[in-house]
């Protein structure tokens, strides 16, 4: 019987460590140290705790663009790109059908939808669009929900948003808010900042917006939780590579980005760049030699074509 041999054997084999008082260890992502255990392992996931940063790739885009320029056929193109990120922001249509469920990677799955660009003036009346137990089936560590602050359905959106969130604390999913901007809403650092506080005051674990030339330190700086950046419309690769740098110097978490990676002539090389700028401490040049580099190297590798 095991407890009978245990309790003979107590006195010679057991150590209490009684002169060490167990330690209390703090948790290392902004403003996530009051969340329960399983919420914090999520977040873990998607955030190095090595730096507090995370590469999130986003290729969501089809829920309401459909087949997206880049992401035509995303099993061809971003599964390459899938090693050197932290976290995939996806569809449940493609999770399922595309990505491996071996994937080690964590998962920000769009919760929002509903609308599309065959009738871009409603874009921002979206509904939820994915239930809680998908979620929770998916093994997602994210939820991503779009909120239309000053547009005509601000109201709407924030509810679902915070419906999302009811529902995500109850199994210890983040949700992150995602920053629509639309014709009618500024990319303004005053707009940036009104519109990340809210939704971080409403609950929302992480929050995703654009990065801005002025004042964007003072945009992180008021929103209590995390902060990551949207690429945005492709740009010069060097251009994408600042944006994420001086990005994360003046104090986001990282970056959730799509186009300036999946768009870009050499999609690897540019995801190893970003990887370089966000968590290997390269300068955006160093960074943009290293994407010139990789690129090189693809281009003599490739077969030549007739
Ligand atoms: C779509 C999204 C995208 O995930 C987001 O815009 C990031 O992609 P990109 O870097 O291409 O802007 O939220 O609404």
């Amino acid at each position: 019987m095991a407890d009978l041999d245990g309790t003979k054997q107590e006195k010679k084999d057991k150590e209490y460590y009684t002169d060490l008082p167990q330690e209390s260890p703090g948790y290392f992502l902004k403003g996530s140290h009051q969340y329960d255990w399983g919420l914090k392992n999520r977040l873990a996931k998607v955030f190095n705790p090595k730096n507090g940063r995370t590469i999130m790739l986003a290729f969501d885009h089809g829920y309401f663009q459909g087949p997206t320029t880049g992401l035509e056929r995303v099993d061809q193109t971003i599964l390459p790109l899938e090693p050197y990120c932290d976290c995939l922001m996806l569809t449940r249509g493609i999770q399922r059908a595309v990505i491996p469920a071996s994937t080690q990677k964590a998962i920000a799955l769009r919760a929002s939808g509903g609308t599309s660009m065959a009738r871009p003036e409603y874009l921002s009346d979206e509904v939820l669009a994915c239930s809680i137990e998908e979620a929770v089936r998916l093994n997602a560590s994210v939820l991503a929900v779009q909120v239309f602050i000053g547009s005509e359905h601000e109201k709407a959106t924030i509810k679902n948003m915070t419906t999302l969130i009811d529902e995500a604390n109850r199994y210890g999913i983040a949700v992150m808010g995602v920053v629509a901007v639309g014709t009618s809403m500024e990319r303004t650092p005053k707009y940036f900042r009104l519109a990340t506080r809210i939704m971080a005051e409403l609950g929302c674990h992480l929050v995703k917006c654009y990065h801005t030339d002025e004042e964007f330190d003072t945009i992180t700086s008021c929103c209590p939780v995390p902060i990551v950046i949207a690429g945005g419309k492709k740009r010069p690769e060097l251009d994408a590579l600042k944006m994420a740098y001086y990005a994360c110097e003046q104090g986001a978490s990282g970056v959730d980005m799509g186009r300036n990676i999946f768009q870009s002539d050499a999609p690897v090389a540019m995801m190893r760049a970003v990887r370089g700028v966000v968590h290997e401490g390269l300068k955006p040049e160093e960074g943009y030699q290293m994407y010139q580099d990789l690129k090189a190297q693809e281009t003599e590798a490739a077969p030549a074509t007739a």
